[in-house]
């Protein structure tokens, strides 16, 4: 109920260890794989403002209402929004969008674990050596061969499935917590490196130019709507992750400073692998707008021709592994507390299952590359298709909702109190946002890409 302090599946050691979950959720293969590839699709400079305004306007709002949500309803969200709509004496139709983020979790693992094995071939190939002096058309033979593989692939991605279903299974506030303390920062030194070795290029500043200097021209209804979608998915927001993290925070943290603190540490990360990357494919005359392969077709020429590369390459590929594995646990943990909840069954046969009927889904992402590349939904792959069906439309639906409920079925008294805003003023300026601006502006993308605003044109 909304008045037990706790929740059955334990709490965060501190408010420190929320920041930490939650940055470890958001900062993932969002943030230094999908990031530079799709701001490379999307032409540069104009799409990162869009994707930053998105951020400001829509993902940080938005993360305070699944945050304070999480923490009234104290379980999974799907029982959350049932807790909390009888708690409002509203209608029971909203814990759909409790399912619908389950599904949406399903759905994005699925493919999220194949790219975080990829990550895990690719500590390999840098632990052997496979990068030292190596040529870029080198480099890209090697990744053309794994996306060929089914086999490697399944390997890999069996392997991650099993290593995120195992730290779920214990608890995410356990293990968790110890290792994301080192593992950001890490990540954080090894970025800053690659930064400096983008420096030495050559075309370090037509990698900035290319990230900063907008060029609207460029921007079409489906960048925005990308860029959008890319600010759900980078912060997690909008299928109940971040919900099901708050439910964990103790009563007396405060939500909304907390939120900025994430949000910020996540696009400081996104930025810098930007900068990092695309000064590297100027220098090497690779193309930005590759797709899905740039990071690894770009970051091992930096390490097969830097002073300590093999050190700094090995290193950078194991901390994308972590911070991939910090954020697919965040993917699965919705569903399996729902199953705890409601099934009364042991966490350990909950991430069974639930990780079995991801693996499978997976092996779809894996054939889209090579045997059934062939195999497409409207022009777009299997693995193109669940990205754009996730991250494009399920998050910003899913998003549109939650902001719906918190700003405008939630009582007032309720989110008022659950917040603990310094300001009444600042309590205003968040209830506008997520009553208001952030579905607003989800309903009007998605009327764009629909084409309804052709019609009338
Ligand atoms: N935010 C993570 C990343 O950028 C991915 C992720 C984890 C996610 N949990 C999520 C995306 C929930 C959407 C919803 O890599």
């Amino acid at each position: 109920m909304a008045d037990t302090n706790k929740s059955i599946h334990g709490e965060w050691s501190s408010r420190f260890a929320f920041i930490l979950a939650a940055t470890g959720s958001a900062v993932g293969l969002g943030n230094i794989w999908k990031f530079p590839y799709i701001t490379g699709e999307h032409g540069g400079g104009a799409f990162v403002i869009i994707y930053l305004l998105c951020v400001a306007a829509i993902g940080i709002p938005i993360m305070i209402a699944e945050t304070m949500m999480g923490r009234r309803g104290r379980q999974s969200p799907i029982n959350t929004l049932e807790v909390l709509t009888k708690e409002a004496g509203a209608n029971t139709n909203w814990h759909y969008v409790g399912w619908l983020g389950v599904i949406a979790g399903f759905l994005i693992l699925s493919y999220y674990s194949v790219i975080a094995g990829w990550s895990m071939a690719y500590v390999i190939k840098a632990f052997t050596g496979s990068f030292s002096g190596e040529s870029a058309a080198h480099i890209n033979s090697l990744f053309a061969d794994l996306q060929a593989s089914p086999v490697q692939q399944i390997f890999w991605h069996t392997v991650f499935m099993v290593a995120t279903m195992a730290v779920v299974a214990h608890g995410v506030q356990g293990g968790l917590e110890k290792a994301v303390r080192f593992l950001m920062p890490g990540l954080f030194i090894l970025l800053i490196l690659l930064v400096a070795y983008a420096m030495t290029t050559g075309a370090y500043l037509q990698g900035l130019e290319f990230m900063f200097k907008p060029d609207f021209s460029e921007i079409t209804g489906a960048s925005v709507l990308t860029a959008m979608g890319h600010a759900f998915f980078t912060l997690s927001l909008g299928m109940g992750a971040i919900m099901v993290y708050g439910s964990y925070l103790p009563k007396d943290v405060s939500i909304a400073k907390t939120t900025i603190i994430i949000a910020g540490a996540d696009t400081l990360v996104a930025l810098l692998a930007g900068i990092a990357i695309f000064p590297i494919v100027f220098a090497n005359g690779l193309e930005v707008g590759s797709g899905p392969g740039l990071i690894f077709q770009t970051l091992p020429i930096a390490f097969g021709n830097m002073a300590g590369g093999w050190l700094f390459g090995v290193l950078f590929f194991v901390l994308l592994v972590f911070a991939a594995l910090s954020s697919a646990i965040s993917l699965i943990e919705p569903a399996v507390a729902w199953c705890v909840e409601n099934y009364n069954i042991e966490r350990k046969k909950a991430c069974v299952i639930m990780g079995g009927f991801t693996w499978t889904l997976g092996l779809g992402t894996v054939f889209s590359f090579n045997n059934w590349s062939g195999v497409t939904f409207f022009g777009a792959t299997i693995f193109e298709a669940l990205d754009y069906l996730t991250a494009n439309l399920m998050l910003p639906l899913g998003g549109f909702f939650i902001a719906v409920f918190a700003g405008r079925i939630m009582l007032e008294k309720h989110s008022k109190e659950e917040l603990d805003l310094s300001s009444d003023d600042l309590y205003a300026i968040w209830k506008f946002l997520v009553s208001y601006v952030a579905p607003a502006e989800v309903f009007i993308v998605f009327l764009h890409v629909l084409g309804v605003f052709g019609i009338f044109s």
